[in-house]
C-alpha cells in the first residue's frame, strides 16, 4: 500500500509547495472491494447499514450507498446531510437525547424507522407524530443485562448506561407505544457494544439476542419485522493481523438463523468502525527526532487534533516509516535508528501521542510515517481547531469508473 500512497504523497507536496506533508489519504477503491464482501457474506435475511458517524465524507458515502441497505444516522445534521445528498436511500435515525427539532425533522425528511430511548421520547415522538399528521416506524432500544455478557472496551449497555430502555421498563414503553396509533413497532434495537473482535463471543450475542425478542413477542403478542443487532464489530489495532473473523461469524449467523431465526424477521447490522477504518491513512511528514533522558521522540507534522484515534482507544498506533531520501539542508539530518520511539504531533500537551514503544529500524526528519486503519471514528473524532493548525488535506484514491475522485 505504502508503494502506492507515494505519487499521492508527491501530488499532495505538489499542491502545497514548502509545506511538510501532512494528508488524510481514502482508498475508495479498496473500501468498495471490502464493503461488498463485507455485505456479500451475511446470509438471507440479514442486511447491513452503514452508522455514518465512524465517516460521513461524502465520497465515502457515495461509494458506500450502493452496496448497503441504508444509513444509520445520530443527530438532525447527519439527517440533514444524508437526505441532501441522498434523496432515496433508506435512513434508520438512532442516538441519544434528540431534540423535538430532529424528531420533527425525521417526520418530515422520511426515515424508514426512528429508534426510541425512553418514554418520554416515545411520548414526544407521538404528539409530534400527532400534530404533524404523519405515521412513523419506530424500533425500541434496549438496554438488556445479559448473564455471562462478555465485555468489550467500550460497554453502551448490559450495565448502567444512558442509552436505551433497560429491560424492567419495556412493559411500560409497549403499553404507551399500544397508546398512539400513530407509532407502528417495527421491532427492538440493542447496541450493547462497540470493539467487538472476537467473533464467537458476538454470535452468542446474537442468540441472546434473538431468544429475548422471541420471548417478548410470545408474552407481550408483538409482530415485527426487524431486529437490529447494531454495529460494534471491532478493528485490532494492536495486532492488525488479527481481524473480526466476519467470515466465520456470518457462516455461524447462517445457522443460527436456521435454528433460531424469527419467522418474518429479518436482522439489521447499523456497523460503522469496520466498514472504513482499512480505507484510510494518516500521513506526517517528521519535523524533529530527539531523546530526551533516554526516551527517543519522533514529532509529526499534525498530531491528535486530526488523528485522535489512538489516544481516544488508548492504544499505540501502528504506522510505516516512508523513507524519503532528499535532505536539502546543510546541517545533520536528526534520525534514530534501531529503537523504540513515542511518536508525538504539534501540540503543547504530553496527550499528544499517536505510539509508542514502537521498535522502527530508521527514521529521519523528513521521512514521512503513514498510519494505516485510520478511515473510521479519525478526522471527524478529532479536535481539528486546537491550536489553529491548519486543517490537512483530505485525498480520496478514486474508483476506478473515476467516480468520487478528490
Ligand atoms: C447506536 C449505535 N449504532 C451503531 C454504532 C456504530 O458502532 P461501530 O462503529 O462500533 O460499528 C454506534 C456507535 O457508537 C452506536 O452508538
Amino acid at each position: 500500500m505504502e508503494l502506492r500512497l507515494n505519487p499521492v504523497f508527491d501530488s499532495i507536496r505538489a499542491a502545497r509547495a514548502g509545506e511538510p506533508l501532512c494528508a488524510y489519504v481514502y482508498d475508495l477503491p479498496a473500501l468498495r472491494r471490502h464493503a461488498a464482501r463485507t455485505v456479500s457474506a451475511l446470509p438471507a435475511g440479514a442486511e447491513l447499514f452503514y452508522a455514518i458517524k465512524a465517516n460521513s465524507d461524502l465520497p465515502i458515502l457515495q461509494t458506500l450507498a450502493p452496496l448497503v441497505a441504508g444509513f444509520e444516522v445520530s443527530s438532525g445534521g447527519e439527517l440533514a446531510w444524508v437526505r441532501g445528498h441522498f434523496p432515496d436511500v433508506p435512513v434508520i435515525f438512532s442516538g441519544p437525547g434528540k431534540l423535538d427539532a430532529e424528531l420533527r425533522a425525521a417526520l418530515e425528511l422520511g426515515v424508514e424507522s426512528l429508534h426510541l430511548e425512553s418514554a418520554h421520547e416515545i411520548d414526544r415522538l407521538a404528539a409530534l407524530a400527532e400534530r404533524l399528521g404523519k405515521t412513523q416506524q419506530v424500533l425500541l432500544r434496549v438496554n438488556l443485562a445479559l448473564d455471562g455478557l462478555a465485555e468489550t472496551r467500550l460497554m453502551m449497555g448490559g450495565k448502567p448506561t444512558p442509552f436505551g430502555i433497560p429491560s424492567a421498563d419495556l412493559p411500560a414503553c409497549l403499553a404507551r407505544l399500544r397508546d398512539y396509533p400513530r407509532l407502528k413497532l417495527g421491532g427492538f434495537h440493542f447496541h450493547l457494544m462497540s470493539h467487538q473482535l472476537d467473533a464467537e463471543a458476538h454470535l452468542r450475542l446474537m442468540a441472546s439476542y434473538l431468544r429475548q425478542v422471541a420471548q417478548w413477542c410470545a408474552q407481550h403478542r408483538l409482530e415485527i419485522g426487524h431486529v437490529n443487532v447494531g454495529g460494534g464489530i471491532g478493528v485490532n489495532y494492536r495486532e492488525p493481523a488479527a481481524q473480526f473473523d466476519w467470515a466465520g461469524f456470518c457462516a455461524g449467523l447462517c445457522r443460527l438463523l436456521d435454528a433460531e431465526g424469527l419467522p418474518g424477521v429479518r436482522l439489521r447490522f447499523e456497523m460503522g468502525r469496520y466498514m472504513t477504518a482499512a480505507c484510510g491513512y494518516y500521513a506526517m511528514e517528521v519535523i524533529d527526532v530527539k531523546t530526551s533522558y533516554g526516551k527517543t521522540f519522533v514529532v509529526g507534522r499534525g498530531g491528535s487534533h486530526h488523528f485522535r484515534t489512538p489516544y481516544a482507544q488508548g492504544h499505540s498506533h501502528p504506522f510505516h516509516v516512508l523513507p524519503v531520501d532528499a535532505w536539502p539542508h546543510a546541517w545533520p539530518r536528526p534520525e534514530a535508528r534501531r529503537t523504540e520511539v513515542s511518536v508525538v504531533g504539534q501540540l503543547c500537551t504530553p496527550k499528544d501521542l499517536l505510539a509508542y514503544d514502537a521498535p522502527v529500524e530508521r527514521v529521519r526528519a523528513g521521512d514521512v510515517l503513514v498510519f494505516p486503519l485510520a478511515g473510521a471514528y479519525a478526522w471527524h473524532i478529532s479536535h481539528h481547531d486546537f491550536l489553529r493548525h491548519p486543517h490537512p488535506p483530505q485525498w480520496y484514491l478514486p474508483l476506478e469508473d473515476g467516480h468520487a475522485a478528490d
